[in-house]
């Protein structure tokens, strides 16, 4: 029988481990549920300084996964905790401040992963949302943290090996290849699913192009660096302060998925990422025509572009190595976001049951990237694809240097 942390056993388990100490003021909030799969609850642990005055000391983020006695060892886990080994193992990796690992303390027999919280960064999602402001030195700073990722374990066996490491007693899987349709909807399904949302299943079995264009990106897959292969916004942080910093803006947290991948894969989620903001902000009116819609959105394509372009840039400006083993890398990120557009949107469906005329734009919009890549960079960066190499290059030319893989210190401008 495994344990089950609830937020009134998590101090005692804590001082067991001897993360906090008997004198240790405590205090415990639970997280809402996000991915619905784990339990998040977030331990703030105080020290009396002056009788009566206490000061936050430390804040931890303690995870349990649900239903683990059901799946038997879980692998998510173990694979956030192996990334953090190999961050100790590899330097070079280790000292890379925006991957850098938080994990404190991992329980594989219960399956609860213990992180350092980072009380000064905010999740992106919820920034852009509060302040509706996208600067660009924060799109550039995720372009640069990942392609500085991709590029220091771009084809390296040791790496490579290392995250391929299985739990005891478990066999690991063969890469995961991202470019994976949408599944067939089973006679178990059907009856689970609102009869509005059949339309999606309707809509993406229409168009054989659409699946035609996925298993063409499949054929093409090659995994060849570490990934994170889950960045939504969710799981990238920025610092509140970030208008004052020089580096380390951004935080990539949420290893559980990362493994030996598909570098165009996670620059295709977080432009998925981007665009969503746009396409969730739609005009849903049934009369209106597609393009009408996609025009009068609250959060207007035009204004995310340049966020955009400024995260594909400063990845290239980070790794341009890729794009002599990847032509195609722009068209294939381009694909991968359509493709992650519309996972996402079945993933609604099977939660949340939803599926709406905004949901028909998107599927088309998803269509059109996975379709016809080529057109579809201009749609998404706002220029074309050799515009953008001549761009970039002429201003990497100018820098002359590789973009450091790691810088050694967060500090303030000006200090
Ligand atoms: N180290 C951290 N600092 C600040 N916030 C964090 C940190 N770790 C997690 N969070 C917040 O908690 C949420 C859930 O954590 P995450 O590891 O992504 O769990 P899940 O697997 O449930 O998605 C994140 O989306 C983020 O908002
Ligand atoms: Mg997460």
């Amino acid at each position: 029988m495994t344990f089950t942390l609830s937020s009134h056993n998590v101090i005692q388990y804590l001082r067991k481990l001897g993360v906090c100490s008997l004198e240790d003021n405590v205090a415990v909030e639970e997280l809402p549920v996000t991915s619905g799969k784990n339990v998040n609850l977030l331990v703030t642990t105080f020290q009396e300084y002056r009788p009566g005055e206490n000061t936050a000391k430390h804040v931890l983020l303690v995870k349990q996964e649900k239903n683990i006695s059901a799946r038997g060892i879980p692998q998510e886990f173990f694979q956030e905790w192996l990334f953090s080994q190999m961050l100790q193992k590899f330097p070079v990796l280790g000292n890379i401040a925006e991957i850098a690992s938080l994990v404190v303390h991992f329980d594989e027999e219960n399956s609860i992963l213990v992180r350092n919280y980072l009380g000064e960064y905010l999740e992106l999602g919820k920034f852009y949302q509060t302040y509706n402001i996208y600067p660009c030195e924060i799109a550039a700073a995720i372009g640069t943290s990942l392609g500085v990722l991709h590029r220091a374990t771009f084809n390296r066996r040791e790496y490579r090996d290392f995250i391929a490491a299985a739990p005891q007693g478990q066999f690991r899987y063969q890469f995961y290849n991202p470019a994976q349709g949408i599944e067939s909807i089973s006679p178990d399904t059907f009856g689970e699913i609102a009869s509005e949302a059949l339309q999606f299943y309707i809509l993406y079995q229409r168009y054989e192009s659409v699946e035609a264009a996925i298993a063409k990106l499949a054929t093409l897959w090659e995994p060849c660096c570490l990934t994170h292969n889950d960045l939504k916004l969710e799981n990238i942080l920025v610092h509140s302060r970030w208008n004052q910093l020089d580096n380390c803006l951004v935080r990539l947290i949420d290893w559980e998925a990362c493994a030996w991948g598909e570098p165009a894969f996670d620059l295709g989620t977080v432009v998925a990422s981007y665009l969503r903001m746009w396409l969730e902000s739609l005009v849903r009116d049934p009369a209106m025509e597609l393009e009408e819609s996609l025009q009068l959105a609250a959060v207007p394509l035009e204004t995310l572009q340049p966020s955009i372009l400024a995260l594909v840039q400063a990845y290239l400006v980070a790794f341009p190595m890729i794009l002599e083993y990847r032509r195609d890398l722009i068209e294939q990120v381009v694909q991968f976001a359509g493709l992650v557009l519309l996972h996402q949107m079945q993933q609604s469906i099977q939660y949340r049951k939803h599926f709406d005329n905004s949901s028909i734009c998107i599927f088309q919009v998803a269509k059109a990237l996975l379709t016809n890549s080529q057109e579809s960079i201009s749609t998404v960066l706002g220029i074309s694809k050799s515009q953008l190499l001549g761009e970039t290059f002429t201003n990497f030319a100018n820098k002359q240097n590789l973009v450091r893989l790691y810088q050694s210190k967060t500090y303030l401008r000006g200090c």
